[in-house]
């Protein structure tokens, strides 16, 4: 088959049957990273441009200013270069060296921010790329509350996961940043099963299970990008949200590696946080259930990071 561009290898992403605890539920990983910019985020960076040409916000030639964890970034810059947008991304200190260096291959301007400033700032990767969208005249896609986040998910990765288990899938599991693949795939998988639960994974030093839970929670500085969030964006919504697991640096990232070295599957930090969960709650759930869990990105993008074994010891995570 002879594919019009990249963008027509968005999506229809591999299911993989995980080793899981014995004597618990099955576990299937959906490889999101097998997109082409290697992340999930390939499917609302094109769905977010295609509405905004739709409503007129974006202009033939227009610029695109996003503020990302890197893959929004990605999966935006790939529907930029075949539609011939200009791209400029904000992205906090604590992202990988990897991802700056790969948006920039892909021609966009990168405006590195601290991170950990807290949203409102004005140093912060928000208020940076909005300021700069206002500046310029840019579109700014801003996937924390764009409905094509989410909507992307609905329309392709609940379908996706429904026919790939023929509709056998008991538990979701997946990361939470915007909230946007949860939000998106737990809507459609429920609406087929409402007895089908949605399990978020959140990282210590995020506010989103506090606030849940009707606390107020404080931020925290942690290592995993991606997901956990200083602040609840629109996309993130509990209602759909049945659980929510807290996972630590220490543990996320052993289960990459380990993922890597016992299963071959080479994933990111945020992937090992989901693996993670994915197990605890496969082994409460027990045998006969099958729980689907999303690996939002490839492993390449960490290799300077927890994937290298001096960086995991001067983090104390070894
Ligand atoms: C590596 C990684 N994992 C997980 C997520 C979380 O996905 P979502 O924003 O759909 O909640 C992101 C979002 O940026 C990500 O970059």
């Amino acid at each position: 088959m002879i594919h019009e561009s990249i963008l027509g290898l968005v999506g229809r992403t591999p299911l993989v049957r995980l080793k899981g605890p014995s004597g618990g539920a099955e576990i299937l990983a959906k490889l999101e990273y097998m997109n082409p910019g290697g992340s999930v985020k390939d499917r609302i960076g094109l769905a977010m441009i295609e509405a905004a040409e739709k409503s007129g916000r974006l202009a033939p030639g227009g610029e695109i200013i996003e503020p990302t964890s890197g893959n929004t970034g990605v999966g935006l810059a790939i529907a930029a270069a075949v539609k011939g947008y200009k791209c400029t991304f904000v992205i906090p200190d604590k992202m990988s060296a990897e991802k700056v260096s790969l948006l920039r291959a892909f021609g966009a301007q990168v405006i590195v921010t601290p991170a950990g400033v807290g949203p409102d700032d004005p140093r912060s990767d928000i208020s940076v790329a909005r300021r700069l969208a206002a500046e310029r005249g840019g579109f700014m896609p801003f996937q924390y509350d764009n409905p094509e986040n989410p909507g992307a998910h609905y329309r392709t990765t609940g379908p996706e996961i429904w026919t790939e288990t023929g509709g056998k899938v008991d538990i979701l599991v997946a990361g939470m940043g915007t909230g946007g693949t949860l939000s998106g795939t737990a809507r459609y998988l429920k609406e087929r099963n409402p007895a089908m639960r949605a399990v978020a994974v959140d990282t210590v030093g995020s506010i989103l299970a506090d606030r849940r839970a009707g606390k107020e929670g404080e931020a925290k500085f942690y290592l995993v990008e991606g997901i956990g969030m200083d602040f609840v964006p629109k996309n993130v919504d509990f209602s759909l949200t049945d659980e929510i697991v807290t996972v630590s640096d220490r543990d996320a990232f052993a289960e990459a590696r380990r993922l890597a070295r016992g299963e071959g599957i080479f994933a990111g930090g945020s992937a090992g946080a989901a693996v993670f969960a994915a197990r605890g709650v496969a082994a409460r759930a027990g045998p006969g259930r099958t729980v689907v869990v999303i690996l939002p990105d490839r492993g390449e993008r960490y290799l300077s990071k927890f994937y290298s074994d001096g960086w995991l010891e001067g983090k104390g995570l070894a």
